[in-house]
């Protein structure tokens, strides 16, 4: 195959995205629109709010990229974008704005799914190998996923309950950190101490995951504190709460790259930009001989070049759309 060009939309929740990726591989061009200021304001994402502004800007978004990278839609051989899963509003925006590229310019349209996605924002650092396991960790995900090839997904556990990046936004809230709350509990977890006893959560012999216990643990924590007219130590609680959720995925991801007899591990999503777990996987996996990709903090949270990479190679597999392609909000990984 000659080298390709796709030019690729990511809009399943708050950042409105496009980018150019050759190969797979190489970052073209990329611009990230985000709305984290609009929805702080909220406390959180307002679904209405967000598609409302993905309206607005998806063609300004369009225009920027093409003209970043210098190119034209000559230069570009194909369209990706997110399908699903996500918010149902937003989702439409993109896979929308793709379908009319694709029927206005004859290129095929590439549907990619957003953990896809995710996952592949590690072929942007260096060429993805298999056998290998990923840790999805963000938001709306708590995955983890064994891939014998390329774009081949066996999801062999998940959160019964809430994503990790979903408690780490509600304990923010709890302790009064502003959204998204990753990353303030993550700041705020490394000058604190681990000195609250907080459950480790399902800590069982599964390769699921379960947050919502631990959640509530630090919730009527602060309320009981609160009521005995104590005042919470902040630092102290991130610390706690952290150091129980990267335990517990460091142990399920570990034993995962054990008996799938696997040495290489990719870790995907918002929450693979959290500190405290990217140390503790540097350490576990230095120590068991285990290659590690991490990507950096831009290809950790939404963006469209994740979505230009995987595209890739589904556009390899041959998976492509027709113009009756629908966004989903809900949709398993295959
Ligand atoms: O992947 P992403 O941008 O969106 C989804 O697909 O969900 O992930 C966003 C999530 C948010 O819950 C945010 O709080 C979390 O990732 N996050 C973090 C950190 N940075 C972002 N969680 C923990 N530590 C961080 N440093
Ligand atoms: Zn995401």
């Amino acid at each position: 195959m000659d080298s390709v060009n796709i030019l690729a939309f990511e809009s399943s929740c708050d950042e409105t995205s496009v980018s150019i990726i050759k190969d797979g591989k190489e970052e073209i061009a990329t611009v990230v629109l985000t709305q984290i200021d609009i929805h702080k304001l909220f406390g959180g994402v307002v679904p209405e709010v967000a598609s409302r502004h993905h309206i607005e800007n998806i063609t300004i978004v369009i225009e920027e990229c093409l003209n970043k990278a210098h190119m034209t839609m000559n230069d570009i051989d194909a369209i990706a974008v997110t399908y699903g899963p996500g918010l149902i509003g937003s989702l439409l925006i993109g896979v929308q704005a793709a379908k009319t590229l694709s029927y206005l310019f004859h290129k095929p349209l590439i549907p990619v799914h957003h953990i896809a996605g995710h996952i592949y924002a590690n072929n942007l650092v260096e060429e993805m190998k298999f056998p290998l396991i990923a840790l999805v960790v963000s938001g709306g995900h708590t995955e983890l996923v064994y891939m014998k090839d390329n774009y081949s997904f066996e999801k062999i556990g998940g959160t019964l309950d809430d994503a990790v990046g979903e408690a780490y936004d509600k304990v923010a809230r709890v302790i009064g950190l502003p959204y998204p709350g990753g990353p303030a509990v993550d700041k705020l977890a490394h000058v604190g101490k681990d000195t609250y006893s907080l459950p480790v959560p399902l800590d069982d012999d599964t390769y699921h995951f379960s947050f919502s216990g631990l959640k509530s643990a630090v919730i009527n924590l602060s309320h009981n504190e609160t009521q005995r007219g104590n005042e919470i130590r902040k630092e102290d609680l991130a610390c706690s709460f952290q150091n129980r959720v990267v335990e517990i995925l460091s142990k399920k991801t570990m034993k995962a790259l054990k008996e799938y007899h696997v040495d290489r591990l990719i870790v995907a999503g918002g929450v693979a930009a959290n500190q405290g777990l990217r140390e503790n996987l540097q350490k576990l996996c230095h120590e068991n001989n285990i290659h590690l990709i991490i990507p950096p903090m831009k290809y950790c949270t939404d963006n469209a070049a994740m979505i230009g990479a995987a595209a890739y190679f589904a556009y390899k597999k041959g998976r492509i759309a027709t113009l009756d392609l629908n966004a989903k909000a809900t949709e398993e990984l295959k």
